[in-house]
């Protein structure tokens, strides 16, 4: 921890507010109101102030999409560095157990600036390319019938987390990276502490527990490398290791503008396992919050499953499984004129701008035919843009073209009341969700 280029720096000392900016002294997206419903609270906070300082967050937070956008498209001014760190420092013995030499994971892909963020992409593209993509859809779609055959065989009422949204996104990004799917469960509790750990406020003693946690993860990821290395197969991860081989990049010469290096491929199997997986499930699950309660579109989808797609992006939009990001500035600037000296951090909230009136019309309701829904910026902008954006809209739309063909009454079996939310301020979707049918 606290290395140049380590994939998680925590925080060494608690912000201050940057001189003059608006201030909000008590919200905090972790408040259990704005967890229940973050939608109501984040339009009336950027009525009050666009952009102001969040002091429990430690965090200069914008709501407005027109900041968001040019924070996103000026990675000069904006760096990214911090968006897989802790908000809060950690406590020491968390802190002692992280230090440990071996846990050692680099920033390959969100958190790594340019030029090697640019230099490592071109490597990782290719593991999600269009071509790749369009082979995978029939796979896909044979992988998640299967599942939600399991899913009916097992009888209705179910619980559509563990039964569906989580095991579909596991078993394809998993199986993408190789990892076999007898360590599914292993990897999934894994991936529930490091969001705690990156996006929650964990307690001393969650912190002592998680970064032990974490540091068998990264072994985990170390030794499956070193497997694939030795035997290669048919995965994302034999692809890099045969791009290290073919060029090592920072391995041969510190200073490459070429190449990945071999602890970059350890890292971005680390990373891509979270990434490629948790919110995505949530994704699926909030298209079923989305659709289900509303009779008529979900008649509408079951009359013409090609409107899936639509539904998706409008979900992405409406109820995102992704409600914000980071950045950092990197030198003096100003953000909606206010002034924000370099080493601030921004919090960018996407559950106010993909609300915004002024850009989505009757933007508090959910409409499988608004035409703009694509607009939202629920996978971020620019040279950062979520590299499975392809691959978590074709995962959600086949999901809802099978339940719309398959189960046509579907409907929700749980209320609002029932829900509970993880505590994090980026990702949101349900911990269990109870559907029926029939
Ligand atoms: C609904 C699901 C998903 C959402 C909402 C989402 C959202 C995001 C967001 C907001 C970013 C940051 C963009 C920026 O900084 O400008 C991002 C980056 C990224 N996402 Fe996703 N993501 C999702 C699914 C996936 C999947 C399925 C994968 C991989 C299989 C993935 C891999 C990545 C990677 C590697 C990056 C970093 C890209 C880079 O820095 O070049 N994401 N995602």
């Amino acid at each position: 921890m606290g290395k140049t280029n380590s994939y998680h720096q925590a925080p060494d000392s608690v912000a201050e507010a940057p001189p003059g900016c608006p201030m909000h002294a008590s919200w905090s997206p972790l408040d259990a109101d704005y967890l229940a419903d973050p939608y109501t609270i984040a339009s009336n906070l950027r009525d009050q102030h666009p952009v102001f300082w969040s002091e429990r967050l430690g965090h200069v937070v914008v709501t407005e999409m027109a900041d968001i956008e040019h924070i996103f498209m000026n990675p000069d001014i904006f760096g990214s560095t911090n968006v897989q760190d802790p908000i809060y420092p950690l406590c020491p013995a968390a802190a002692d157990i992280l230090a440990t030499p071996d846990f050692d994971p680099v920033a390959v892909m969100s958190n790594r600036p340019e030029p090697d963020h640019a230099r490592i992409r071109v490597f990782t593209r290719k593991g999600f390319s269009n071509r790749r993509l369009n082979s995978l859809e029939d796979y896909m779609r044979r992988r998640a019938s299967d599942i939600l055959d399991q899913m009916i065989a097992e009888g209705s009422p179910a619980e559509y987390v563990s039964s569906f949204a989580f095991p579909l996104p596991a078993e394809i990004v998993f199986r993408l990276i190789g990892f076999p799917e007898s360590d599914d469960a292993m990897i999934k509790k894994w991936c529930v502490n490091r969001r705690a750990f990156s996006w929650g406020e964990p307690t001393q003693a969650e912190q002592v527990e998680i970064a032990q946690g974490m540091i068998d993860y990264w072994r985990y990821c170390r030794e499956f490398v070193a497997k694939r290395k030795e035997e290669r197969a048919d995965d994302i991860t034999s692809e890099l290791i045969t791009a290290w081989e073919n060029d090592p990049g920072p391995d041969a010469d510190p200073t490459a503008a070429t190449g990945i290096s071999y602890r970059e491929v350890e890292s971005v199997v680390y990373g891509l396992s979270f990434a490629g997986h948790d919110p995505v499930t949530a994704l699926l699950c909030n298209t079923l919050l989305c659709l289900l309660p509303r009779r008529e579109q979900w008649n509408q989808l079951v009359a013409d499953p090609s409107l899936a797609a639509q539904a998706v992006d409008e979900t992405l939009r409406f109820e995102s499984s992704q409600i914000s990001w980071r950045r950092i500035a990197l030198v003096d600037t100003t953000v909606g004129g206010v002034d924000i000296p370099a080493g601030t951090r921004l919090f960018l909230n996407f559950a106010s701008a993909n609300r915004q009136s002024e850009l989505f019309e009757s933007p508090d309701d959910f409409d499988i035919n608004r035409s703009n829904a694509h607009q939202h910026i629920s996978f971020g902008k620019g040279i950062h843009f979520c590299l499975g954006s392809g691959l978590a809209r074709m995962e959600a739309r086949i999901a809802l073209e099978l339940l719309a063909e398959r189960l046509p009454s579907l409907r929700l079996a749980d209320d609002d009341s029932d829900r509970s939310y993880f505590p994090n301020i980026t990702f949101r979707g349900p911990e269990a969700l109870q559907v029926a049918w029939g």
